[in-house]
């Protein structure tokens, strides 16, 4: 099954951002009480920004890397870069300052409608949280993952599902003794540099893990791998991202993990962490119970689960007879 690009849905943010920018530009400046005032430059300047900003989104990957001295680097304190591209990472912050700006255009032309700019202003604090919270993610010293009885043994071959640029993969090496990984990912996010391959490779070299560490370019819902070939797997960040492909991934994962194999999940499910990035889209996100289902759909138990930075996750094992 060929999955789509994730994310394809940022080209639409792009127009949003490209329509609140025109008016942050071009219409807030001329009302009223700003007009030919000083801090009708403050709703340009935040109106060029975001529509900066929006192109960057629309922007195909040859632009990006054009681009590239431009990118606000990731960088972890060890030199790891994660590569969480520079539009993603900071849109929340980009929704903050819109929001807030045609918040304060609202309470200069409307005084009367303050609920509406004071909500705006709310929605924006939320935003700015969010940021953070996102922010968070690109570095190593914020764990990736959460500990849990995962692995069978000392030796086990581990399927990172999703791995992007590593950050789950070299988590995962601190704690797999003699075992070895197999890193698989497409490699064509948008929100990773690159897709994240080169990033990856670099990532295992500062590491020390090339000898530990395959990577495998693949698809989830189509896996390049016999049956019961993992002893254990690690999905995160991933399978919330595929939509109508959930069930296929579960299946696959399933389907390569050895009976009595288990696979760690981690994934957003709506609650306060996602409703301050996503605001109400956030009420889109599949809930606990709606993977507790799929998992039990392809044939899961489900042995452990919890929430972990704002994320839940569940560990999930192929039982020893498969139905
Ligand atoms: C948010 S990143 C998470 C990377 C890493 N697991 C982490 O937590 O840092 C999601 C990754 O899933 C990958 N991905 C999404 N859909 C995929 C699919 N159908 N097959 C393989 N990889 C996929 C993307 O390419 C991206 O690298």
């Amino acid at each position: 099954m060929n999955t789509k690009a994730v994310h394809s849905h940022a080209s639409l943010v792009g127009l949003f951002g490209l329509v609140t920018g025109g008016v942050l530009c071009f219409v807030l400046p001329e009302l009223e009480p700003l007009a030919g005032r000083a801090p009708a430059v403050v709703f340009r300047v935040v109106g060029v920004a975001v529509v900066a900003w929006s192109l960057y989104s629309f922007a195909p990957r040859w632009v990006g890397r054009r681009f590239e001295w431009l990118r606000i680097r990731a960088r972890d304190d060890r030199g790891y870069d994660f590569g969480w591209s520079w539009a993603s990472l900071n849109a929340p912050w980009m929704a903050a300052g819109t929001v807030w700006a045609v918040a304060l255009g609202l309470q200069l032309e409307l005084p009367s409608a303050w609920p509406a700019w004071f909500a705006l202003s709310l929605l924006g604090v939320g935003w700015l949280l969010g940021g953070m919270a996102l922010r968070s993610t690109r570095r190593l010293d914020v764990a990736p993952l959460p500990l849990v009885d995962l692995l069978r043994s000392d030796h086990d071959l581990v399927l990172d599902a999703g791995c992007g640029a590593g950050r789950t993969t070299l988590a995962l090496s601190k704690v797999l003794g003699r075992g070895s990984i197999v890193a698989l990912d497409r490699f064509d996010a948008y929100y990773i540099d690159g897709g994240g391959r080169a990033l990856l490779e670099r990532n295992l070299r500062l590491a020390g893990l090339g000898d530990r560490v395959r990577i495998e370019p693949g698809d989830l819902t189509a896996l390049p791998f016999p049956d019961g070939h993992f002893d254990s797997a690690v999905s995160a960040h991933v399978i919330d991202h595929m939509k109508q492909h959930k069930e296929a991934a579960l299946a696959e994962i399933h389907r390569v993990l050895a009976p009595g194999g288990r696979l760690l999940l981690v994934v957003w499910v709506p609650g306060w962490t996602t409703f301050a990035l996503a605001n109400v889209f956030s009420f889109l996100l599949t809930s606990k119970a709606g993977w507790r289902r799929l998992a039990k759909g392809v044939g899961f138990d489900l042995r452990d689960e919890g929430t972990f930075n704002g994320n839940w996750f569940a560990v999930l094992e192929r039982p020893l007879a498969t139905p």
